[in-house]
């Protein structure tokens, strides 16, 4: 049977895997014959695999989505506030995204207040950090570009600047890392971005080099050195599985580790052209189990409680179908807290055998 290279940001559920796909520390992620599903798919994505090969016979791809209602979402969406909302982040994106082909003709004034006035004009809609992650949730199914993707990390570190105690002056420069992270993603071909089949190798570590170029674009630019940094450094990993140097912890540049946090959760918890977004207590879950060694201890510490803290008194349905509220969060499970349902209450994190699967 032919088999294909994918990148993992094309898998699909349903394709079958034809190879076994290690961690870089030769830890068995998937085996071979496996079929992708969300939550492998999710795998893949935090343990940084890039690629891998799948069974190429098309009657072996089936998709099978099952996402429920989201009716939390569903109400939100309808109102008035969110409304506004989405008008000012629809008009903030456009003229970021204007700054940023600006920024790309190195002869053109970088403008970097006029770039985070953007991303506090979002801010100003929102009264609550909890009323920003619940706006941010109702926007994954808007558009999957490098702009939306700049913009909702910028938001995240700035929260996350904000869970830190970041002084003023700290938090405009982590919202403008998150705004340029992405920025050297501008130089590759949009074909090789969306491109849907099968990429060579070289059309591979074209879009690693994202890091690097958008490094270069920056360096000269009178900017904050930790938002270079970022740019440069944000997909490397505490324990040196990033790229583009395999940088060990102690050599990340703090901003980048941070950076990274909110690049992960975002893409994890937006939707992709295959899935709609992923339930955030199974991301929380993936950072809890498994995060711990490639990401900054405090930074990963503070954002998982900061995020589970917007999720209380939210309703949930757990895999059993029952439906309950979060009361109380377990400070040493995070993504196990405990839930009130027709009276009773459900400790997450002594009943094993049950998870949330969607926030309702
Ligand atoms: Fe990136």
């Amino acid at each position: 049977m032919n088999t294909v290279k994918i990148l993992t940001s094309q898998a699909v559920p349903g394709m079958v895997v034809s190879e076994d796909i290690y961690t870089k520390d030769l830890h068995l992620i998937i085996s071979k014959g496996t079929v992708l599903t969300d939550k492998i798919i999710t795998r893949l994505n935090f343990y940084s695999i890039t690629d891998f090969y799948i069974y190429s016979d098309e009657n072996l791809v089936k998709v099978e989505t099952d996402y429920f209602e989201n009716t939390f979402y569903t109400e939100l969406k309808k109102s008035e506030s969110f409304n506004r909302f989405y008008q000012a982040y629809h008009n903030s994106a456009n003229r970021i995204k204007d700054s940023m082909d600006s920024i790309m003709d190195n002869h053109n004034e970088f403008d970097a207040d006029k770039l985070l006035s953007e991303v506090r004009n979002i801010l100003y809609h929102c009264s609550t950090n909890i009323e920003l992650f619940h706006m941010l949730h109702c926007m994954r199914e808007y558009d999957d570009t490098t702009y939306i993707h700049s913009l909702n990390v910028a938001l995240i570190c700035n929260i996350i600047g904000k869970w830190l105690h970041f002084s003023s002056e700290d938090l405009e420069a982590i919202t403008l890392a998150g705004l340029l992270h992405d920025l050297g993603k501008l130089f590759i071909p949009n074909e090789i971005i969306t491109k849907p089949s099968k990429l060579n190798d070289f059309e591979f570590s074209m879009i690693k080099t994202h890091t690097i170029r958008g490094y270069q674009i920056l360096k000269n630019k009178k900017i904050d050195e930790r938002v270079k940094n970022a740019t440069l450094m944000h997909h490397e990993r505490c324990d040196g599985s990033g790229y583009p140097n395999g940088l060990l912890s102690h050599e990340i540049d703090p901003f980048a580790k941070l950076v990274a946090i909110a690049d992960v959760y975002d893409a994890m918890t937006s939707a992709r052209v295959y899935r709609g977004p992923l339930c955030p207590f199974e991301v929380i879950n993936l950072f809890e189990t498994e995060g711990y060694l490639k990401y900054d201890t405090k930074y990963i510490l503070t954002f998982l409680e900061g995020v589970v803290q917007t999720y209380i008194n939210n309703t949930v349905r757990l895999n059993n179908k029952m439906e309950g509220q979060i009361v109380f969060i377990n400070k040493f499970d995070l993504s196990r807290p405990v839930i009130l349902s027709n009276g009773q209450f459900i400790d997450l994190s002594k009943q094993r055998d049950l998870y949330i699967e969607a926030l309702i």
